[in-house]
């Protein structure tokens, strides 16, 4: 065994899947999918072959042309981080035919009844497949080294839609055949009543984290040439989503700008319902977002930028393994930063950068027992990619790139990066690939960047950058203020967005009298705030003063959203420490309370940061 990726069994003397076909049977009632799965490999095959699986059930493996079972053989023990690693013994094979369902508690899939959406008739399910999660969903060489091709029939309830990460090719009744795809999976009643396929096809090659599909009662509204705006149609968010985005399109062309041709054809959008884990998910062609992110200001657009920067960096070059997250997450919020500056401006682009350098030294507190994870390379072995999410890939991986521009100046940092994307577009690599690209294209670079502290090292370099902007200024010295006990002036926030009050909230001291908290909060209604950024950022305050008035708008909190970028912060600020009795049985209460409703990997999450503290 000779394994490519810390994450996967996929073994590198074996030959790569190169095409999938899939018939995809959804059960609502019982939060199945009975599915076949039609693996294409590079080349024909002897022997062992490895596959990643997680909660999946292999009813039997198949001959496609003589429908002769091929053995297999699933691993008994559940690797806790891998899933269970499932052997095929193939014959010569060049493709196989994989029957099987998965279980209601597949790590990808968030199962939503009726009363959990807007329209609370009908049910709605979806996928979030990164960082490995896809083996929940099919089998496959769950490894971002391999990319994949693939084909989908979505056989759903004729009252729901479908969309997916993928060009949609048609809508038609269960009865008509299909004979370029996987064959209808026999446990299910697949030409029943009341029934629709929904048929997609991906003819790009993508590294599995990327497939996505989402189902529902949907609606869309058109934003741009090459948009739509994708939400549940009952509800208030497709209208409000449609404002939000209208300025997408300006966002592609400054993408197309920076970084060269938009290589995708479609770039819509899906507003999930709040029990999306993620701010926002770059799956190729239907970027998925929280309904977090509509709140009637700029930073919406901010998160459609970073997840149409992923168009280029991620989803053209992407890392070999969850090890090199920083080329996928660095990157991409470098690039971000440039579209919103073409859009938005400096300034608020400085704030970003500013938000941005606070997380990362928050980031290091946070690992100080832990200095791998400070590393932009990292030494993922043995460790599950959920638990150690950080802003580290984000924002160390933007300093990195933000410390070479400024040595090469900016126009030769981006002659650079369009090389950089012509070069390794449909690729996967590594550090050391990107490390000989720079050193090959700008020669003597190593002398003036110590590219090996950067890359290998722990912490944050001494010549990282924090940003110089008036605003970004004003704002940290008026939270320096605050803790001499001066509250900012009407007129000081009145222009004041909520990224602005997240930076100032951010760099108030952690520890502030309860009295202080109740006094801003008087003043300023924080713990009132639409943007959650701002309302998550004081409760996190007002937790750590241990003051017991927002307790009820925390539970409020974490019973109506489920993205991890609040949920980590409020249970981590919950019970983490000592002298906590009753915020610890208060995260305990409403964690049994809300688990249902949040995504198994946030539920996963949340279990995580209870082993650690309690
Ligand atoms: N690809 C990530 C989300 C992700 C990372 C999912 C790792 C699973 C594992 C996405 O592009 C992202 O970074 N989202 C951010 C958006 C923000 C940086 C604007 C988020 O969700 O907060
Ligand atoms: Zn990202």
């Amino acid at each position: 065994m000779a394994p490519i990726d810390p994450h996967s069994f996929t073994d590198s003397t074996h030959p790569v899947t190169t095409h999938i076909a899939l018939s995809l049977y959804l059960d609502f009632p019982s939060s199945t999918i009975h599915a076949t799965a039609l693996l294409s490999l590079s080349t024909p095959h002897t022997g062992p072959l490895s596959l990643d699986t997680r909660s999946l059930t292999i009813h039997s493996v198949l001959d496609p042309q003589s429908q002769a079972p091929i053995p297999f053989s699933l691993s008994s023990d559940h690797d806790p981080i891998r899933g269970r690693h499932l052997t095929l013994s193939l014959s010569n094979h060049s493709s196989f035919l994989v029957v099987y369902s998965t279980s209601p508690s597949s790590s990808a899939l968030q199962w939503l009844s009726p009363p959990q959406t807007f329209n609370k008739t009908l049910p709605f399910v979806y996928t979030q497949c990164q960082s490995i999660h896809a083996r929940s969903v099919f089998p496959c060489q769950d490894t971002p080294a391999a990319r994949v091709t693939y084909t989908c029939l979505l056989n759903v309830p004729s009252s729901l839609s479908a969309v997916m990460s993928a060009r949609h090719v048609t809508r038609r009744s269960p009865s008509e055949s299909s004979p370029s795809h996987a064959p209808p999976p026999p446990h299910a009643t697949w030409g029943a009543e009341g029934r629709a396929v929904e048929e997609f096809v991906m003819d790009q090659p993508i590294p599995t984290y990327l497939f996505a599909f989402a189902v529902g009662e949907l609606g869309f509204r058109e934003v741009g040439p090459r948009t739509r705006v994708y939400a549940e149609a009952a509800g208030p968010v497709l209208d409000e989503a449609a404002r939000e985005f209208a300025g997408t399109e300006e966002m592609v062309q400054q993408g197309e700008r920076l970084f060269g041709p938009y290589d995708w054809e479609r770039f819509d959008l899906l507003v999930l319902p709040p029990s999306f884990p993620y701010g926002g998910m770059e799956n190729p062609r239907m970027v998925f977002l929280t309904p977090t992110v509509i709140k009637g200001d700029a930073s919406g657009a901010q998160v459609v930028a970073h997840e149409l920067a992923h168009s280029w960096t991620g989803n053209l070059i992407t890392n070999k393994t969850n090890d090199h997250f920083w080329l996928n997450e660095g990157f991409t919020t470098y690039a971000e930063r440039r579209i919103v500056e073409a859009v938005q401006g400096e300034d608020r682009a400085a704030l970003n950068i500013g938000i941005g350098w606070k997380g990362l030294n928050e980031e290091m507190e946070r690992f100080k027992d832990n200095m791998e994870f400070t590393k932009l390379k990292t030494n993922q072995e043995g460790v599950d990619p959920d638990d150690v999410y950080s802003q580290v890939p984000y924002e160390k991986g933007f300093q990195f790139l933000w410390r070479i521009e400024r040595q090469i100046g900016r126009p030769a940092f981006d002659e650079f990066l369009k090389k950089y994307i012509n070069t390794f577009k449909f690729k996967s690599i590594d550090t050391e690939t990107f490390l000989d690209f720079l050193k090959a294209n700008v020669p003597g670079i190593e002398k003036d960047i110590d590219l090996e502290l950067w890359t290998e090292g722990t912490g944050i370099p001494p010549d990282a950058y924090e940003p110089v902007s008036n605003i970004y200024t004003k704002i940290v010295s008026l939270a320096n203020e605050f803790k001499l006990g001066r509250m900012p002036r009407e007129d000081e926030v009145a222009d004041w967005q909520g990224q602005e009050w997240e930076l100032y909230l951010e760099n108030l001291p952690k520890a502030v009298e309860a009295s202080q908290i109740l006094a801003l909060d008087e003043r300023y209604r924080l713990s009132e705030s639409k943007d959650y950024e701002v309302k998550v950022a004081f409760l996190q305050l007002a937790i750590s003063a241990k003051c017991r008035d927002y307790y009820g708008e925390v539970e409020k909190t974490l019973k109506s959203v489920g993205r991890m970028k609040y949920l980590r912060p409020l249970y981590t600020a919950l019970v983490q420490g000592t002298g906590k009795e009753e915020e610890k049985i208060l995260a305990k209460r409403v964690f049994a309370e809300a688990r249902d409703c949040y995504h198994p990997i946030a539920q996963g999450v949340v279990e995580s940061i209870f082993a650690k503290h309690l």
